[in-house]
């Protein structure tokens, strides 16, 4: 199969991670016989440096004509403490996810058993953890009404959603929770919130469509502290955007590593796949971050992107062998750690020999 894939490394670790990631998919594309064809493009704080724009016309072009993109972080201390800078690293995040219309991003939230021991959690309470966090990516407070007044002195952000967005949304939370454990939970804020209360008006007519599937509401504040208490009860989750920033960062320090969670996020054009952890500044040019999570993303990308599920395979039986012979990053690691760069040949010679 033909397999063009956009590469935009964007920010610290983010060049050093896609690199690992791509080692996979080439040794993946050899094994396989796929033909592989894949470029560049610039997004981020080195985009806003080489040319103004943290997702230039011509990055999205190529993303337009790609049938995958992987993607590594975007962000950059120099932004985040300076309030009054007029364009972010972040915008280009933003206006990726709306051009190319990503209105949900998948974060699954599994647990790995050689690293139980890592999670702040209770053995007991973490080990099967098993769910999926469907956050809604194009709408809500993100995206809303935003700005100043009073010269300045008050600042308002609008959390809108429409009827059709939530739909959309739901529907695709209810098709996961068709594949897996036939439950759904809504997080929602409907005792204060107006936009909550159209998210739960619109679950509460399209539940009875669903009967195999198990609806279940609840508030947002009491989503946090059940994520941590009872992670075993969650099958599919599925909330607005700022919920489900907030939520899956929450969610992805359960299972030991920020550094092993992958994501893909999903809609009307191409599909994009990253890792859920960020830029992380002070590990760039290292060669000290975690590569799983994008390597695991890029698993993500060939079951979901190209419909190739024994190539996805292949990679998760790569990255658990890794784990198994200890082969990882110091953030995991019990015993000797590893190189970014050594995890990500390991990974991929791996792959070669299977
Ligand atoms: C994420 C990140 C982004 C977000 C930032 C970098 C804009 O935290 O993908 O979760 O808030 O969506
Ligand atoms: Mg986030």
């Amino acid at each position: 199969m033909k397999l063009k894939i956009a590469i935009l490394p964007g920010d610290g670790i983010g060049p050093e991670i896609t690199e690992q990631a791509m080692k996979t998919v080439k040794a993946l594309a050899k094994k396989f016989n796929h033909e592989l064809e894949y470029e560049y493009a610039l997004t981020g704080a080195i985009a806003i440096d080489k040319v103004g724009n943290p997702y230039p016309d011509e990055t999205h072009e190529l993303c337009m004509n790609s049938d995958a993109v992987l993607f590594g972080a975007i962000g950059d201390p120099r932004f985040d403490n300076n309030p009054k800078a007029t364009v972010r690293p972040e915008q280009g995040l933003l206006a990726m996810r709306k051009k190319l219309g990503l209105y949900a991003n998948i974060r699954p939230v599994e647990t790995f058993e050689q690293l139980l021991h890592k999670s702040p959690l209770r053995r007991e309470l973490v080990e099967g953890a098993d769910f999926v966090c469907i956050r809604e990516l194009t709408g809500g407070i993100y995206f809303g009404e935003k700005g100043r007044k009073d010269n300045g002195n008050t600042a308002f952000d609008t959390n809108t959603y429409t009827r059709e967005e939530i739909e959309r949304i739901l529907k695709l939370g209810y098709e996961f929770a068709a594949q897996r454990r036939k439950k759904l939970t809504v997080v929602d804020k409907a005792n204060v919130l107006e936009s909550s209360r159209l998210w739960r008006e619109v679950a509460q007519k399209m539940a009875p469509r669903y009967p195999d599937i198990q609806t279940e509401y609840m508030f947002v504040d009491n989503a946090a502290m059940q994520i941590i208490q009872w992670p075993k009860n969650f099958d599919v989750m599925v909330t607005e955007n700022m919920f489900g920033d907030i939520l899956t960062d929450e969610a992805s320090v359960i299972t030991g590593s920020l550094g092993l969670l992958p994501s893909a996020s999903i809609g009307i054009h191409t599909s994009v796949f990253e890792p859920i952890h960020g830029s992380y500044p002070q590990a760039a040019g290292k060669d000290i971050a975690n590569p799983i999570a994008t390597i695991l993303s890029a698993a993500m990308m060939f079951e979901t992107a190209f419909n190739l599920p024994d190539e996805g395979k292949a990679i998760r039986d790569a990255v658990a062998a890794s784990m198994d012979e200890g082969f990882v990053t110091e953030d995991i690691a019990q015993g000797p750690a590893y190189k970014t760069s050594q995890v990500g040949d390991w990974i991929a010679h791996y792959i070669e020999k299977i």
